[in-house]
């Protein structure tokens, strides 16, 4: 490929980057892997502790249910704490954190590792084994990673629940996963004020009725409501003299559940993603070592949050088992000022900052200065994902905060891919705006309507053509949607519900979801949730949600309601109605505008037309409205 004369814009890697890079020869590795991706699989497994090795590296016998690493046994926790501990990485530090009121708290390998091992404990002894749900609902504090890499020893699923949702949302995902165990924070520091995690919690806990223990960790320390015999403080329990460090773990299948991770789709409900022990292990280590280049002294930061999948895979898991010191920070990007990002990035000497395309052009806005009064010399690569980056942010990002040395790693993947799919590594000339080309050993392709290939340059349907282990393995409890979500439209392919558009070079542009999914600051956000939070009001009959171009968070939520009888329409109500939908799914859904309409586009069967709510809302043409009711 560096031979290659590439079209528009390219960006070169310097000699110094090539020098550096974990994978010298793109071309070579990709030719080795697309020929042989079960073996380049099997050899980056190899790298990793397995109790028990495998008898086959992958079984497709009843795909779409893909097995990887059939028979093997091991243990991600064990690969991400123990394995370290064994060797001279023991004290070398795996988490440095930073609180948003400026506290903050480092944890080598092995104090992460005891804590992980009393919390383990704290666990077993509420009688929490091998197989059941546990949902965590925290903010940015290392007691999350605790948690999940506590259940992951034990052999628990966990299931995190964002931050940033509320109450409704929280039942929801408590209720469906039948969790008997909640760990949550009293609180979370966002923007200097408090999110009342733990009152949301009761409020949720009241309309689901799974939850027998909730262990709760002291962050923020306002005053809460504590259930006699439900509710535990994690802080007490942990440090009890009678709780071991010592916490024997299971050897689970490769199969195994590690997690589930609730996400929108296309239609009704969140539906939670199941995630192993073997093959997302092999998969996250193996993207992270090459794409983030990661040096034994490297100090790493993704800057997204643990509650979503790139916080599972790339905050928590990946780089703890690439034995990296990872950065973590718990707050706003611009509290108390715009140079928050800057100023952690020059006093830990960060060296890799990943982050998401809103939070760029967030900070863009405040202008350069901000980011040159910092020494961010430290800095050797940048990451981009969550949606799109736009070529306007991508260079601010290269230029001023890179200083035109930093590649950018614009990786597309999903919650269900669990790993980057579509990325760059270091050496790879890189086009603004475009992830560049599949990562070795992945094959995709860009098809129409009915599966054929299109030309170059034409927009079509992202598929996903060959296995890979870090996939999802199904739908939790619901193994017909898994087939019909991702695999019926296109026999044999995996279906990604994005458009995209393939250049000559190969390289992959991605346009956006082509389904009822919403990103808006990069969040994965379903029509259905809002509207059915809007539904929810009792002024309102019937509710549609769609996202709209916004220029920091990439999209914005704007409804349209219809009233019931009697009920009329007035500023207040819509701002209640905006309120509502914060309080029920979260204040990252809610609209930026709620609009009272007389009727709606539905088609003669009912369903919302919210393409043609788009088309008006941005004054284009609908488009093909025959099926339209009026
Ligand atoms: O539309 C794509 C967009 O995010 C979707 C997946 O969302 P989620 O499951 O929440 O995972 C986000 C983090 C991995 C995709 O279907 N997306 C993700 N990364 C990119 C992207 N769009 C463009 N460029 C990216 N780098």
């Amino acid at each position: 490929m560096s031979n290659k004369k590439l079209s528009g814009e390219v960006y070169y890697p310097s000699q110094e980057t090539i020098d550096k890079a974990n994978i010298k020869d793109w071309d070579e590795l990709n030719k080795y892997a697309g020929d042989n991706y079960q073996k380049f699989w099997e050899e980056r497994a190899e790298e990793l502790h397995w109790f028990k090795k495998w008898d086959k590296v992958m079984d497709d016998s009843s795909k779409p249910f893909y097995k990887w690493f059939v028979n093997g046994k091991t243990n991600i926790s064990y690969n991400c704490l123990d394995r370290h501990v064994k060797t001279y990485r023991r004290n070398k530090l795996a988490l440095i954190w930073e609180g948003e009121n400026g506290d903050s708290k480092t944890m080598s390998y092995y104090s992460l590792q005891r804590e992980t091992c009393r919390f383990g404990n704290v666990l077993k002894s509420l009688g929490v084994k091998k197989g059941d749900r546990v949902t965590i609902y925290m903010g940015r504090i290392p007691e999350i990673i605790i948690a999940m890499l506590a259940c992951a020893r034990i052999g628990a699923i966990h299931s995190v629940v964002y931050g940033g949702f509320s109450v409704e949302s929280l039942a929801e995902r408590i209720e469906d996963s039948n969790s008997k165990v909640l760990i949550v924070a009293d609180g979370a520091y966002q923007r200097g004020k408090i999110v009342p995690l733990k009152q949301i919690a009761d409020e949720a806990l009241q309309r689901c009725g799974t939850v027998e223990h909730v262990l709760v960790v002291k962050r923020t320390g306002q005053p809460i409501n504590m259930e006699f015999g439900r509710d535990m403080w994690y802080n007490e329990l942990i440090n009890l003299p009678v709780v071991s460090k010592e916490c024997s773990l299971e050897e689970m299948d490769a199969e195994d559940p590690l997690f589930i991770l609730y996400t929108s789709g296309t239609t009704g409900k969140p539906k939670a993603i199941l995630h192993t022990h073997g093959g997302y292990m092999v998969g996250t280590y193996t993207t992270l070592k090459y794409v983030f280049d990661i040096q034994e002294e490297d100090r790493y930061w993704c800057a997204a949050d643990p509650g979503w999948i790139t916080g599972h895979s790339y905050i928590v898991y990946a780089p703890l088992l690439t034995g990296a010191t990872s950065f973590m920070y718990e707050g706003a990007p611009n509290f108390p000022y715009p140079n928050r990002w800057w100023s952690m990035i020059e006093k830990y000497g960060l060296n890799i900052l990943y982050t998401a395309p809103t939070a760029i052009r967030g900070l863009m806005r405040f202008g350069e200065s901000w980011v040159n009064r910092h020494d961010l010399s430290s800095l050797r690569l940048l990451g981009s994902v969550g949606e799109p980056i736009n070529p306007e942010a991508w260079k601010w990002y290269h230029r001023v905060v890179g200083k035109e040395k930093c590649p950018i790693m614009d990786t597309w993947w999903q919650t269900e891919t669990g790993m980057f799919m579509i990325t760059p590594t270091p050496t790879v000339p890189l086009k603004p705006g475009s992830g560049t080309r599949p990562f070795p050993g992945i094959k995709m392709d860009v098809v129409d309507e009915n599966g054929n290939p299109v030309k170059d340059n034409e927009e079509g349907f992202l598929v996903i053509k060959t296995p890979w282990p870090a996939m999802i393995r199904t739908v939790w409890k619901d193994e017909e949607r898994y087939i019909q979500q991702y695999w019926s439209k296109y026999p044999g392919m995996y279906l990604t519900g994005d458009s995209v558009r393939r250049d000559e070079d190969g390289y992959y542009w991605i346009i956006g979801r082509v389904d009822d999914v919403i990103k808006v600051s990069g969040y994965r956000l379903g029509t259905a949730e809002i509207e059915s939070a809007l539904v929810s009001h009792s002024a309102v009959a019937e509710a549609a949600a769609i996202g709209l171009p916004h220029e920091v968070k990439g999209n914005a939520i704007y409804a349209y309601v219809i009233l019931k009888a009697g009920k009329t329409s007035s500023p207040q109500l819509v701002e209640e109605l905006r309120q509502h939908v914060s309080h029920e799914v979260g204040p990252i859904a809610k609209p930026e505008h709620v609009e009272i309409v007389e009727s709606l586009p539905n088609t003669r069967s009912g369903k919302i037309m919210r393409r043609v709510l788009k088309a008006k809302a941005l004054g284009q043409d609908p488009g093909n409205i025959s099926t339209l009711e009026e």
